[in-house]
């Protein structure tokens, strides 16, 4: 499973990236407004630098929702560099402008799904990544995971190479399901993906290993 770094942030990049272990970045407009990335030259300027950090896919999102204007939103994000896929919203124009973009050989992420039936319409307009909203799911106490699990089944059944892009990914625990249920890519912060490294018996162990080094070689 592939991991993506849920932010706009430079350092939180930075370090995911020194990792070694982060395959791509998505944003949407409200993470660019936490990191106040504001004005058009210099949203698109940020695109370019989460793009010289790291090695995979950088997702960038549309701001119009009418098919025109996201066709020329994202066309123009998909020219800044070549590991930018295009972020559009699962409504009716979007479902068309992915279906475009597509046709022009431009990657798009089809993003605020959150029904297996909008996932089936992303990926037959030919959506390089879809993504369903686990946490918020979760929210309003449906099960996220499940539509994930919906999904994958539908689209291994099907023989659709879309890739189902887990988002709204808020714990440790999350990704962890996500493993389970064979999603292709999970995207979130920094935090969650650490805590795959904490377990007390690799703290305990690894004291013990050291304190039995230092009896012996002082
Ligand atoms: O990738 C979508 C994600 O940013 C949404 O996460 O935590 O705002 O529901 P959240």
């Amino acid at each position: 499973m592939k991991f993506f770094l849920d932010t706009a942030n430079l350092d939180q990049i930075r370090e995911a990236q020194s990792l070694g272990v982060i395959d791509g970045v998505t944003t949407n407009p409200s993470l660019m407004a936490k990191e106040g990335i504001k004005g058009e030259a210099s949203i698109l300027k940020h695109y370019i630098d989460i793009c010289n950090i790291v090695d995979g896919d950088v997702s960038a999102e549309v701001i119009s929702t009418d098919y025109e204007g996201m066709i020329r939103e994202g066309e123009k994000l998909a020219a800044l560099h070549p590991q930018i896929v295009v972020k559009i919203p699962v409504i009716k124009d979007g479902i068309k402008a992915i279906k475009y973009l597509s046709s022009k050989g431009i990657r798009t992420n089809c993003t605020l799904v959150f029904t297996a039936g909008q996932a089936l319409l992303a990926a037959k307009a030919g959506a390089t990544y879809v993504s369903p909203f686990v946490g918020r799911l979760d929210d309003i106490s449906h099960d996220g995971m499940e539509l994930i699990g919906q999904i994958v089944d539908m689209f291994n059944y099907y023989e659709m190479g879309t890739q189902v892009l887990a988002a709204s990914i808020r714990s440790t625990l999350h990704i962890i399901k996500c493993i389970e249920m064979g999603a292709d890519v999970a995207t979130c912060p920094l935090e969650p993906i650490l805590g795959l490294l904490k377990h007390p018996l690799t703290d305990s162990g690894l004291k013990k290993f050291l304190e039995d080094y230092h009896k012996v070689n002082g």
